[in-house]
């Protein structure tokens, strides 16, 4: 089938603003958006940035909106945004990151709220054994979670970040629940004050759109939410 990408350029050093540039490409039903843009890339134009790596799904890099949705180019075939010969596909960067060039964002602001949520495991105890031992069941509390790869489609699709520049995210705040929900973490006192602010958890507004669009399928909402419960409990309880 014959598609017709159409690719929002944009090189701040030359270009005033970004415009949409179109290009007509052979496609099976069963190619990758990801296969397109390479094959621009290698054939057309050597001139268009976008980033991947992995093509599998795994790393995050490709990260971009088609047709209007937060997706994985690696992860998103034609066939689920062409349904007829010459279709249309639109290729944009993610929102709510500066644009570097053409489809590559400067995720420097996103992953500076990542690292403010402390993303890793505190504890100071002393090791009784040689790890620290978890029950199946207290890991399956966070398991969902551990699966994020740092895309930031939920960060570019969330409706909330187009007015409050400064929220942390879904992302970090799912990353803040796995922490806070790992039994073997002792970092919830550190933790909760950078969580329970206006830019926090509560800035999230139950929209669901960082679900819909997680290609992890992580419940993204549902976590954030356990959070905001967590926090309330704690200081119910005078934590
Ligand atoms: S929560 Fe999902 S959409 Fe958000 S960064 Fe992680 S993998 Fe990507
Ligand atoms: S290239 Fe790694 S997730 Fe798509």
């Amino acid at each position: 089938m014959r598609i017709r990408l159409e690719i929002l350029r944009f090189n701040p050093g030359e270009d005033r603003e970004p415009a949409f540039q179109g290009f007509e490409v052979e496609a099976q039903p069963t190619d990758r958006v990801l296969d397109l843009l390479m094959h621009v890339k290698r054939f057309e134009d050597g001139t268009l940035g976008f980033r991947k790596s992995c093509a599998h799904g795994v790393c995050g890099s490709d990260a971009m909106r088609i047709n209007g949705k937060d997706r994985l180019a690696c992860k998103t075939l034609v066939r689920d945004v062409a349904d007829a010969d010459g279709a249309t596909v639109r290729i944009e960067p993610l929102r709510h990151l500066p644009v570097k060039r053409d489809l590559i964002v400067d995720q420097e602001a996103f992953f500076a709220k990542y690292r403010a949520v402390l993303p890793f495991l505190i504890n100071e105890e002393p090791v009784k054994e040689k790890e620290r031992i978890q029950l199946p069941e207290d890991r399956d509390a966070f398991d969902d979670a551990t699966n994020c790869i740092l895309c930031a489609s939920c960060y570019s699709a969330c409706p909330v970040l187009d007015a409050k520049e400064g929220f942390l995210g879904p992302a970090a705040l799912a990353q803040a629940f796995r922490f806070l929900e790992d039994s073997r973490d002792r970092g919830e006192a550190a933790r909760v004050p950078l969580l329970d602010t206006p830019d926090g958890v509560w800035a999230c507004e139950n929209h669901f759109e960082c679900t819909r669009a997680c290609p992890r399928g992580i419940k993204v909402t549902k976590h954030i939410n356990q959070t905001k419960r967590r926090i309330r409990d704690r200081s119910s309880k005078g934590g």
